[in-house]
């Protein structure tokens, strides 16, 4: 049934009105089998309205995504990922962590049409809904071990500035470590989020489950979901962007950088990154894991990607931390 529900879905994807009998007849079950499937909607935080004489239809159109759209959207390229969309999961950094452990292929995208509990950061939750966001997770397999990775985060934050340049929106900025945010009516937003989950050795191999979060098109229940200033693609370009073309160029974009962040790790990442720091030169606190706070000049990036902060005791490097504005600065 939950099958049923996605192949409706993709009917209902145009944002028009469909007949239950139409679709009936299209899928060959009777009009109480669609009838059962619509019903399922809500389960997984889809609204479907209904219209008595004139069939179902979704609140606004959304662009599913597929497989295979990706993968040919990407070309040549397409072949060498192992590209698999989820109608539904709760988690796709929890489905890839479960997988990438019992020997899943190294350059594996899992994406997500719905996923139902999201993770984000410091154990927070990642809001999103069906064609609001895109949520998917990438598997990189390192051949030196994770001791090596730091740094890892801010560069998949590049890799996302670069995407988001191709589609052409060059205001978005990073906040460290990796946060995607647009400057926006005098307030800081949140485009997206990145999670990354480590596997293995210290000092051996290691995998990395790369999450990502980023906002489309959400509507007002969900912005209200979400604990922080929010936004979204749609509220950045004038045109409709398709979300297979555009999940194809942010997963080219990121097996370039981790491809050179494999060899050359973070420092080849620094200067960009620097150049598109949110906070550089302004007044902040950052919260440490003590519940420790520091306040200071956010003046630099190290070449592992550690925030170094000009404090009244003099500069300090932080390798983690919540870090949040003070002042302009
Ligand atoms: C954050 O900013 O707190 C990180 C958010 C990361 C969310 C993504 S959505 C896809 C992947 N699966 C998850 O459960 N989380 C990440």
């Amino acid at each position: 049934m939950a099958n049923l529900l996605f192949e409706i879905l993709e009917i209902l994807a145009d944002g028009k009105f469909h007949s239950g009998e139409m679709m009936a007849k299209h899928f060959n079950v009777s009009r109480v089998s669609i009838w059962n499937a619509i019903a399922k909607a809500e389960d997984v935080g889809v609204k479907i309205f209904s219209v008595r004489g004139k069939g179902y239809k979704l609140q606004q159109p959304i662009s599913l995504l597929n497989e295979k759209i990706i993968q040919n959207a990407m070309g040549e390229e397409g072949s060498w990922f192992n590209i698999k969309v989820l109608d539904s999961v709760e988690s796709t950094n929890s489905y890839l962590s479960k997988v990438a452990s019992s020997g899943y292929p190294h350059a594996s995208v899992i994406a997500a049409n719905i996923q139902t509990q999201g993770k984000g950061r410091r154990g927070r939750q990642w809001q999103s809904a069906l064609g609001e966001s895109l949520t998917f997770s990438f598997l990189w397999r390192f051949t030196h071990g994770a001791a090596g990775l730091s740094g890892l985060s801010l560069a998949v934050g590049v890799a996302l500035i670069r995407a988001l340049k191709k589609i052409n929106i060059s205001t978005a900025l990073l906040k460290w470590p990796n946060d995607i945010l647009i400057f926006d009516e005098g307030v800081h937003k949140k485009l997206a989020g990145i999670l990354i989950e480590l596997q293995g050795d210290t000092d051996g191999q290691s995998a990395a489950i790369i999450g990502i979060g980023l906002n489309l098109n959400i509507s007002k229940t969900q912005l209200e979901k979400i604990d922080q200033p929010a936004t979204d693609i749609h509220n950045l370009l004038s045109e409709t962007i398709d979300s297979n073309f555009f999940m194809a160029v942010i997963i080219k974009e990121l097996a370039q950088v981790l491809a050179l962040f494999e060899t050359e790790q973070f420092k080849p990442f620094r200067d960009e990154w620097l150049s598109y720091h949110a906070f550089q030169d302004k007044l902040i606190n950052i919260m440490l894991g003590n519940s420790q706070t520091i306040t200071g000049k956010a003046i630099d990036i190290s070449d592992t990607g550690a925030l170094v902060v000009s404090t009244n005791e003099g500069p300090k490097s932080f390798a983690s931390g919540e870090v949040s504005i003070r002042s302009a600065g």
